[in-house]
Protein backbone atom coordinates (compact mmCIF):
# COMPACT_ATOMS: atom_id res chain seq x y z
CA UNK A 1 0.00 0.00 0.00
CA UNK A 2 2.08 3.25 -1.47
CA UNK A 3 0.63 5.33 1.61
CA UNK A 4 4.21 5.81 3.13
CA UNK A 5 3.75 3.85 6.52
CA UNK A 6 6.04 1.05 5.11
CA UNK A 7 8.14 2.21 2.25
CA UNK A 8 10.86 -0.19 3.79
CA UNK A 9 10.39 -3.48 5.63
CA UNK A 10 8.59 -3.09 9.00
CA UNK A 11 10.49 -4.00 12.10
CA UNK A 12 9.83 -4.72 15.64
CA UNK A 13 8.79 -7.39 18.33
CA UNK A 14 5.62 -9.49 18.16
CA UNK A 15 4.20 -11.27 21.02
CA UNK A 16 3.18 -14.82 19.61
CA UNK A 17 6.41 -16.90 18.94
CA UNK A 18 7.39 -16.61 22.58
CA UNK A 19 4.41 -16.02 24.24
CA UNK A 20 1.64 -17.46 22.34
CA UNK A 21 -1.89 -17.04 24.08
CA UNK A 22 -0.02 -16.32 27.49
CA UNK A 23 0.65 -12.97 26.83
CA UNK A 24 -0.09 -9.87 29.47
CA UNK A 25 0.45 -6.50 29.97
CA UNK A 26 3.33 -6.67 32.35
CA UNK A 27 5.29 -8.96 29.30
CA UNK A 28 3.91 -6.17 26.79
CA UNK A 29 5.74 -3.69 29.52
CA UNK A 30 9.27 -5.84 29.31
CA UNK A 31 9.40 -6.11 25.89
CA UNK A 32 9.34 -2.44 25.54
CA UNK A 33 11.43 -2.27 28.26
CA UNK A 34 13.80 -4.36 26.78
CA UNK A 35 13.62 -3.13 23.57
CA UNK A 36 15.43 0.32 24.63
CA UNK A 37 17.84 -1.48 26.94
CA UNK A 38 18.96 -4.24 24.71
CA UNK A 39 19.93 -2.00 21.90
CA UNK A 40 16.82 -3.16 19.72
CA UNK A 41 14.61 -0.11 19.23
CA UNK A 42 18.24 1.70 18.50
CA UNK A 43 18.56 -1.29 15.68
CA UNK A 44 15.82 -0.24 14.01
CA UNK A 45 13.32 -2.35 15.88
CA UNK A 46 10.07 0.00 16.36
CA UNK A 47 7.10 -1.50 16.50
CA UNK A 48 5.80 -3.48 20.22
CA UNK A 49 2.70 -5.76 18.74
CA UNK A 50 0.45 -7.84 20.72
CA UNK A 51 -0.68 -10.61 18.73
CA UNK A 52 -3.67 -13.30 20.03
CA UNK A 53 -5.49 -13.73 23.08
CA UNK A 54 -5.51 -10.28 24.58
CA UNK A 55 -9.38 -9.86 23.20
CA UNK A 56 -12.44 -11.74 25.21
CA UNK A 57 -15.79 -10.32 24.06
CA UNK A 58 -17.78 -7.56 22.99
CA UNK A 59 -19.88 -5.22 24.63
CA UNK A 60 -23.93 -4.70 24.16
CA UNK A 61 -22.67 -1.78 21.51
CA UNK A 62 -20.53 -4.30 19.57
CA UNK A 63 -17.02 -2.11 21.06
CA UNK A 64 -14.33 -5.36 21.33
CA UNK A 65 -13.29 -5.40 25.12
CA UNK A 66 -9.57 -6.53 25.98
CA UNK A 67 -8.91 -9.20 28.97
CA UNK A 68 -9.39 -7.65 31.94
CA UNK A 69 -7.80 -10.20 33.83
CA UNK A 70 -4.91 -10.37 31.43
CA UNK A 71 -4.83 -6.74 30.59
CA UNK A 72 -6.23 -4.58 33.61
CA UNK A 73 -4.59 -1.15 32.75
CA UNK A 74 -6.79 -1.14 29.03
CA UNK A 75 -4.98 -1.50 25.46
CA UNK A 76 -4.94 2.51 25.85
CA UNK A 77 -3.07 2.79 29.09
CA UNK A 78 -0.35 0.16 27.32
CA UNK A 79 -0.55 1.79 23.85
CA UNK A 80 0.84 5.05 26.20
CA UNK A 81 3.69 3.11 27.71
CA UNK A 82 4.88 2.11 24.45
CA UNK A 83 4.79 5.26 22.97
CA UNK A 84 6.63 6.72 26.19
CA UNK A 85 9.83 4.81 25.40
CA UNK A 86 9.89 5.93 21.82
CA UNK A 87 8.45 2.85 20.04
CA UNK A 88 4.97 2.26 18.09
CA UNK A 89 2.45 0.04 19.01
CA UNK A 90 0.80 -2.86 17.30
CA UNK A 91 -2.19 -4.94 17.91
CA UNK A 92 -3.62 -8.64 16.27
CA UNK A 93 -7.64 -8.98 15.03
CA UNK A 94 -8.85 -11.29 12.79
CA UNK A 95 -10.82 -10.59 9.08
CA UNK A 96 -13.42 -13.76 9.89
CA UNK A 97 -15.98 -14.22 12.88
CA UNK A 98 -13.43 -15.25 15.31
CA UNK A 99 -9.40 -15.23 15.86
CA UNK A 100 -7.32 -18.32 15.40
CA UNK A 101 -7.61 -18.52 19.17
CA UNK A 102 -11.38 -18.26 19.14
CA UNK A 103 -11.84 -14.94 20.44
CA UNK A 104 -14.05 -12.15 18.20
CA UNK A 105 -13.43 -11.62 14.88
CA UNK A 106 -13.84 -8.46 13.13
CA UNK A 107 -16.48 -9.13 10.46
CA UNK A 108 -19.11 -7.08 10.11
CA UNK A 109 -17.41 -4.89 13.01
CA UNK A 110 -14.72 -3.25 11.02
CA UNK A 111 -15.33 0.24 10.89
CA UNK A 112 -16.19 0.25 14.70
CA UNK A 113 -13.01 -1.66 15.75
CA UNK A 114 -10.84 0.45 13.53
CA UNK A 115 -11.71 3.47 15.49
CA UNK A 116 -11.47 1.70 18.68
CA UNK A 117 -7.61 1.42 17.18
CA UNK A 118 -7.26 4.97 16.29
CA UNK A 119 -8.76 6.14 19.96
CA UNK A 120 -6.42 3.67 21.85
CA UNK A 121 -3.48 4.75 19.81
CA UNK A 122 -2.59 1.94 17.32
CA UNK A 123 -0.12 2.49 15.02
CA UNK A 124 -0.11 -1.17 13.43
CA UNK A 125 -2.45 -3.72 12.83
CA UNK A 126 -2.10 -7.34 12.16
CA UNK A 127 -5.17 -9.17 10.92
CA UNK A 128 -5.47 -12.74 10.62
CA UNK A 129 -7.55 -15.03 8.14
CA UNK A 130 -9.42 -17.70 11.22
CA UNK A 131 -12.96 -18.39 10.75
CA UNK A 132 -13.30 -17.00 7.53
CA UNK A 133 -16.21 -19.49 6.02
CA UNK A 134 -16.66 -18.25 2.64
CA UNK A 135 -15.77 -14.66 2.80
CA UNK A 136 -12.91 -13.77 -0.12
CA UNK A 137 -9.93 -12.70 1.33
CA UNK A 138 -9.29 -9.67 -1.11
CA UNK A 139 -12.93 -8.34 -0.30
CA UNK A 140 -12.58 -8.85 3.41
CA UNK A 141 -9.16 -6.89 3.48
CA UNK A 142 -9.84 -3.86 1.04
CA UNK A 143 -12.91 -3.12 3.47
CA UNK A 144 -10.38 -3.57 6.80
CA UNK A 145 -7.83 -1.68 4.64
CA UNK A 146 -10.78 1.33 3.91
CA UNK A 147 -11.66 1.20 7.38
CA UNK A 148 -8.58 2.26 8.67
CA UNK A 149 -8.06 4.96 6.54
CA UNK A 150 -11.09 6.45 7.62
CA UNK A 151 -10.56 5.81 10.99
CA UNK A 152 -8.06 8.94 11.10
CA UNK A 153 -4.72 7.52 12.57
CA UNK A 154 -1.95 5.94 10.33
CA UNK A 155 -2.14 2.21 11.19
CA UNK A 156 0.26 0.12 9.27
CA UNK A 157 -1.82 -3.30 7.68
CA UNK A 158 -0.20 -6.28 8.11
CA UNK A 159 -1.86 -8.97 6.45
CA UNK A 160 -1.67 -12.34 7.32
CA UNK A 161 -3.66 -14.95 5.28
CA UNK A 162 -0.41 -17.43 5.18
CA UNK A 163 -0.89 -16.51 0.98
CA UNK A 164 -4.22 -17.93 0.46
CA UNK A 165 -5.33 -16.79 -3.05
CA UNK A 166 -2.11 -14.79 -3.51
CA UNK A 167 -2.13 -11.99 -1.89
CA UNK A 168 1.51 -10.69 -3.45
CA UNK A 169 -1.08 -9.97 -6.58
CA UNK A 170 -3.91 -7.79 -4.38
CA UNK A 171 -1.35 -6.99 -1.64
CA UNK A 172 -0.04 -3.99 -2.93
CA UNK A 173 -3.33 -2.44 -4.07
CA UNK A 174 -4.46 -3.21 -0.05
CA UNK A 175 -2.04 -3.79 2.78
CA UNK A 176 2.05 -2.89 3.69
CA UNK A 177 2.97 -6.21 4.15
CA UNK A 178 1.43 -9.82 3.67
CA UNK A 179 2.08 -13.28 4.87
CA UNK A 180 3.16 -15.90 1.78
CA UNK A 181 2.57 -18.93 3.74
CA UNK A 182 1.39 -20.63 7.01
CA UNK A 183 3.12 -20.18 9.93
CA UNK A 184 7.17 -20.46 10.35
CA UNK A 185 7.75 -22.80 13.68
CA UNK A 186 11.15 -23.78 15.66
CA UNK A 187 13.00 -25.72 13.26
CA UNK A 188 14.88 -25.94 10.44
CA UNK A 189 12.96 -27.43 8.01
CA UNK A 190 10.27 -24.52 8.67
CA UNK A 191 12.49 -22.09 7.76
CA UNK A 192 13.88 -23.46 4.02
CA UNK A 193 10.05 -24.66 3.55
CA UNK A 194 9.15 -20.88 3.92
CA UNK A 195 12.23 -19.52 1.77
CA UNK A 196 11.57 -21.77 -1.18
CA UNK A 197 7.71 -20.06 -1.22
CA UNK A 198 8.73 -16.93 -0.22
CA UNK A 199 12.11 -16.12 -2.31
CA UNK A 200 10.48 -16.57 -5.81
CA UNK A 201 7.90 -13.88 -5.30
CA UNK A 202 10.64 -10.68 -5.45
CA UNK A 203 8.47 -9.43 -8.55
CA UNK A 204 5.76 -8.54 -6.29
CA UNK A 205 7.77 -6.64 -3.44
CA UNK A 206 9.11 -2.50 -3.10
CA UNK A 207 8.69 0.66 -1.68
CA UNK A 208 5.55 1.85 -3.28
CA UNK A 209 4.10 -1.81 -3.05
CA UNK A 210 4.68 -4.06 0.55
CA UNK A 211 6.66 -6.58 1.33
CA UNK A 212 6.16 -10.36 1.36
CA UNK A 213 6.06 -11.26 4.70
CA UNK A 214 8.49 -14.76 5.32
CA UNK A 215 6.14 -14.59 9.35
CA UNK A 216 8.45 -13.49 12.48
CA UNK A 217 11.32 -14.54 13.63
CA UNK A 218 12.40 -17.44 15.74
CA UNK A 219 15.60 -16.06 16.78
CA UNK A 220 17.00 -16.70 19.96
CA UNK A 221 14.08 -19.28 21.03
CA UNK A 222 15.15 -22.72 21.49
CA UNK A 223 12.49 -24.16 21.42
CA UNK A 224 11.33 -22.61 24.67
CA UNK A 225 8.70 -20.58 23.24
CA UNK A 226 5.09 -20.87 22.67
CA UNK A 227 4.65 -22.41 18.74
CA UNK A 228 5.97 -25.69 18.02
CA UNK A 229 9.34 -26.67 17.55
CA UNK A 230 12.76 -28.27 19.24
CA UNK A 231 14.89 -25.03 18.23
CA UNK A 232 18.11 -23.80 15.78
CA UNK A 233 21.01 -23.51 16.39
CA UNK A 234 22.57 -20.02 16.41
CA UNK A 235 24.06 -21.03 12.90
CA UNK A 236 20.88 -21.74 12.04
CA UNK A 237 18.85 -18.93 13.63
CA UNK A 238 21.55 -16.80 11.67
CA UNK A 239 20.85 -18.22 8.11
CA UNK A 240 17.18 -17.80 8.55
CA UNK A 241 18.53 -13.74 9.65
CA UNK A 242 20.44 -13.63 6.43
CA UNK A 243 17.39 -14.99 4.46
CA UNK A 244 15.00 -12.99 5.79
CA UNK A 245 17.18 -9.61 5.79
CA UNK A 246 18.17 -10.94 1.94
CA UNK A 247 14.16 -11.25 1.11
CA UNK A 248 13.49 -7.81 2.36
CA UNK A 249 10.84 -9.45 4.45
CA UNK A 250 9.38 -7.86 8.02
CA UNK A 251 12.06 -8.25 10.49
CA UNK A 252 9.65 -8.85 13.68
CA UNK A 253 11.46 -10.58 16.26
CA UNK A 254 9.70 -12.76 18.61
CA UNK A 255 11.67 -14.16 21.28
CA UNK A 256 11.97 -13.05 24.88
CA UNK A 257 13.82 -9.34 24.51
CA UNK A 258 14.43 -9.41 28.33
CA UNK A 259 16.90 -12.56 28.57
CA UNK A 260 18.94 -12.80 24.92
CA UNK A 261 22.65 -14.20 25.04
CA UNK A 262 24.96 -12.58 23.02
CA UNK A 263 24.62 -14.77 19.73
CA UNK A 264 20.67 -13.59 19.65
CA UNK A 265 21.59 -10.28 20.21
CA UNK A 266 24.93 -10.51 17.25
CA UNK A 267 22.22 -12.33 15.03
CA UNK A 268 19.36 -9.56 15.49
CA UNK A 269 21.12 -6.71 16.08
CA UNK A 270 24.16 -7.10 13.15
CA UNK A 271 23.63 -3.42 11.61
CA UNK A 272 24.94 -4.05 8.22
CA UNK A 273 22.80 -7.33 7.76
CA UNK A 274 19.94 -5.12 8.79
CA UNK A 275 21.26 -2.38 6.24
CA UNK A 276 20.56 -4.95 3.65
CA UNK A 277 16.85 -5.77 4.48
CA UNK A 278 16.48 -2.14 5.04
CA UNK A 279 18.15 -0.63 1.52
CA UNK A 280 15.98 1.91 0.25
CA UNK A 281 16.07 0.43 -3.62
CA UNK A 282 13.84 -1.94 -1.66
CA UNK A 283 14.54 -5.11 -4.05
CA UNK A 284 13.91 -8.24 -2.83
CA UNK A 285 16.74 -10.48 -3.08
CA UNK A 286 16.36 -13.57 -5.42
CA UNK A 287 17.73 -17.09 -6.32
CA UNK A 288 20.50 -16.88 -8.39
CA UNK A 289 21.90 -20.37 -8.25
CA UNK A 290 21.39 -23.50 -6.78
CA UNK A 291 23.84 -26.82 -6.83
CA UNK A 292 22.21 -29.80 -5.01
CA UNK A 293 21.14 -27.51 -2.13
CA UNK A 294 24.18 -25.03 -2.07
CA UNK A 295 22.30 -21.71 -2.56
CA UNK A 296 23.55 -18.46 -3.73
CA UNK A 297 20.44 -15.52 -3.31
CA UNK A 298 21.39 -11.89 -4.65
CA UNK A 299 20.06 -8.77 -3.36
CA UNK A 300 20.29 -5.47 -5.97
CA UNK A 301 21.41 -2.39 -3.51
CA UNK A 302 20.79 1.14 -4.09
CA UNK A 303 24.35 2.27 -4.74
CA UNK A 304 25.36 1.27 -8.57
CA UNK A 305 28.09 -2.15 -8.48
CA UNK A 306 26.82 -3.62 -5.26
CA UNK A 307 25.01 -6.19 -4.16
CA UNK A 308 24.39 -8.52 -1.05
CA UNK A 309 24.98 -11.75 -1.24
CA UNK A 310 23.56 -15.52 0.88
CA UNK A 311 25.82 -18.48 0.49
CA UNK A 312 23.03 -20.74 2.23
CA UNK A 313 24.27 -24.63 2.54
CA UNK A 314 21.30 -26.48 2.81
CA UNK A 315 23.50 -29.99 2.76
CA UNK A 316 24.37 -31.27 5.96
CA UNK A 317 27.69 -31.15 5.62
CA UNK A 318 30.17 -28.04 5.39
CA UNK A 319 31.16 -26.87 1.79
CA UNK A 320 33.15 -24.93 -0.15
CA UNK A 321 30.62 -22.19 -2.15
CA UNK A 322 31.46 -19.65 -5.30
CA UNK A 323 30.26 -16.77 -6.20
CA UNK A 324 30.55 -15.39 -9.78
CA UNK A 325 30.25 -12.17 -10.06
CA UNK A 326 28.91 -12.08 -14.26
CA UNK A 327 26.10 -14.27 -12.68
CA UNK A 328 25.48 -11.27 -10.44
CA UNK A 329 25.76 -8.33 -13.18
CA UNK A 330 28.86 -7.24 -12.06
CA UNK A 331 32.00 -6.58 -13.87
CA UNK A 332 35.19 -9.03 -12.98
CA UNK A 333 36.83 -7.08 -10.04
CA UNK A 334 34.66 -6.75 -6.38
CA UNK A 335 35.81 -5.71 -3.37
CA UNK A 336 34.15 -8.61 -0.87
CA UNK A 337 32.84 -8.00 2.84
CA UNK A 338 32.13 -10.54 4.73
CA UNK A 339 28.61 -8.98 6.67
CA UNK A 340 28.94 -11.22 9.89
CA UNK A 341 32.42 -10.98 10.68
CA UNK A 342 32.25 -7.47 9.83
CA UNK A 343 35.94 -8.18 7.62
CA UNK A 344 36.54 -6.29 4.26
CA UNK A 345 37.72 -9.87 3.03
CA UNK A 346 40.10 -8.54 0.00
CA UNK A 347 39.83 -7.73 -3.83
CA UNK A 348 38.80 -10.52 -6.24
CA UNK A 349 38.48 -11.38 -9.63
CA UNK A 350 35.81 -13.01 -11.36
CA UNK A 351 34.62 -15.22 -8.16
CA UNK A 352 34.83 -15.51 -4.75
CA UNK A 353 35.47 -18.92 -2.90
CA UNK A 354 34.56 -19.31 0.91
CA UNK A 355 33.84 -22.68 3.36
CA UNK A 356 30.34 -22.60 4.52
CA UNK A 357 29.12 -24.51 7.24
CA UNK A 358 26.24 -27.08 7.14
CA UNK A 359 22.96 -25.26 7.59
CA UNK A 360 25.07 -22.10 7.78
CA UNK A 361 25.08 -19.28 5.93
CA UNK A 362 27.99 -16.60 5.21
CA UNK A 363 26.53 -13.08 3.89
CA UNK A 364 28.78 -10.28 1.88
CA UNK A 365 28.61 -7.37 0.52
CA UNK A 366 30.08 -6.95 -3.19
CA UNK A 367 31.13 -3.44 -4.49
CA UNK A 368 32.09 -3.62 -7.94
CA UNK A 369 30.66 -2.39 -10.95
CA UNK A 370 27.43 -3.01 -13.03
CA UNK A 371 28.55 -5.03 -15.93
CA UNK A 372 27.15 -4.03 -19.44
CA UNK A 373 25.12 -7.25 -19.79
CA UNK A 374 23.45 -6.89 -16.89
CA UNK A 375 22.44 -9.44 -13.90
CA UNK A 376 20.91 -12.81 -14.66
CA UNK A 377 18.84 -13.83 -12.55
CA UNK A 378 17.51 -17.37 -12.13
CA UNK A 379 14.22 -17.85 -13.94
CA UNK A 380 13.48 -21.32 -12.97
CA UNK A 381 12.30 -19.80 -9.59
CA UNK A 382 10.60 -16.37 -10.32
CA UNK A 383 7.18 -16.22 -10.24
CA UNK A 384 5.61 -14.10 -12.59
CA UNK A 385 1.76 -14.85 -10.90
C1 LIG B 1 -2.20 -17.56 13.05
C2 LIG B 1 -1.13 -16.59 12.57
C3 LIG B 1 -0.04 -16.50 13.63
C4 LIG B 1 -0.63 -16.06 14.96
C5 LIG B 1 -1.78 -16.99 15.37
C6 LIG B 1 -2.55 -16.44 16.56
O1 LIG B 1 -1.73 -18.86 13.13
O2 LIG B 1 -0.60 -16.97 11.33
O3 LIG B 1 0.98 -15.60 13.21
O4 LIG B 1 -1.09 -14.73 14.84
O5 LIG B 1 -2.72 -17.16 14.31
O6 LIG B 1 -3.61 -17.27 16.92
Amino acid sequence: LNNGLAVTPPMGWNSWNIYGCNVDEDKIKQAADAAVSSGMKAAGYTYIVIDDCWQTSRAANGTIIADPAKFPSGIAALASYVHSKGLKFGLYTDAGYTTCAGRPGMFGHEVQDAATFAAWGVDYTKVDWCDHGTLDPQTRYSIIRDAIANSGRPMLFSICNWGVNKPWIWGPATGNIWRTTDDIFDFWDRVTWIIDQNAPLANFAGPTLGWNDADMLMVGNYGTGAVFGAGMTDTEYRSHMSMWAIMASPLIAGNNLASMNQATKDTLMNAEVIAVDQDALGKQGVLVSDVGGLQVYSKVLQTSGTRAIVLLNRTNASSNMTVNFASLGLSSTVAVRDLWAKANVGSFTTSYTTTVPSHGSVMLKLTGSEAATGAIVSGKTFRLS
